[in-house]
């Protein structure tokens, strides 16, 4: 990525919390990044009232609105390629994005997930973890591949539950947690750049390890 701000399309399906913290960063010289979109699958959601309010253009794409699932894909792939980013964040997205948005926006598309991949993927990380009984859980970013939850690792942090954790409150820890992750690698990665090396993911614009 080049020295001036890396562009993030940002795509949110609810509150949009991992959306603002983004947004705060890029508010702070030095960040390297800013948010040039901010895409939804449905209307009505904070995340798009926090764009709006962060004076961000949005777009909503909904699948109803479609003949196919692949139809719109192609279609988010094409809006998002209209903003020309650098990196696009899926933060909350609650689609899975298909073979046409890989196409043109694989190697950049990261997304955050509520557990400790491998474990718990899906769309109900807390209280699958929970269910499950692990005293550690966490959250994870990782470039998004073919797959649930499955794409390398870019970062994660653990998050301890507690014996009167609910799905919410666990939730609401990781997500704590959450935010401060997605800041700090999204930030190294549109400053320092990454390099996707098989499963691994590193920092900087060098194939060799420092
Ligand atoms: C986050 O915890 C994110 O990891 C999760 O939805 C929450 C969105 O919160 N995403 C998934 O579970 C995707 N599988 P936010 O809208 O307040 O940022």
């Amino acid at each position: 990525m080049s020295a001036s701000p890396a562009r993030l399309v940002v795509l949110v399906s609810g509150s949009g919390t991992n959306l603002q913290a983004l947004l705060d960063a890029c508010g702070e010289s030095g960040y390297g990044a800013e948010v040039v979109a901010v895409g939804a699958d449905r209307d009505g959601i904070e995340g798009l009232a926090r764009a709006g309010r962060a004076g961000v253009p949005t777009f909503v794409q909904r699948v109803s609105d479609f003949d196919s699932r692949a139809a719109w894909d192609e279609e988010l792939a094409r809006v998002v390629e209209g903003h020309r980013p650098d990196l696009v964040v899926l933060a909350g997205f609650m689609k899975l994005v298909g073979e046409a948005f890989l196409a043109a926006h694989g190697g950049r598309t990261v997304n955050t997930h509520p557990a400790l991949s491998p474990s718990f993927p899906g769309m109900h990380g807390p209280a699958d973890a929970l269910a499950y009984g692990v005293k550690v859980t966490g959250c994870t970013l990782f470039v998004v591949d073919a797959g649930v939850d499955t794409g390398a690792i870019v970062a994660q942090t653990a998050v301890a539950v507690s014996d009167d954790d609910t799905e919410a409150t666990l939730h609401e820890r990781i997500k704590g947690a959450e935010r401060v992750m997605l800041v700090d690698a999204v930030g190294r990665m549109a400053r320092e750049g990454f390099i996707v090396d098989g499963r691994r993911v590193r920092f900087g614009r060098t194939a060799d390890p420092q």
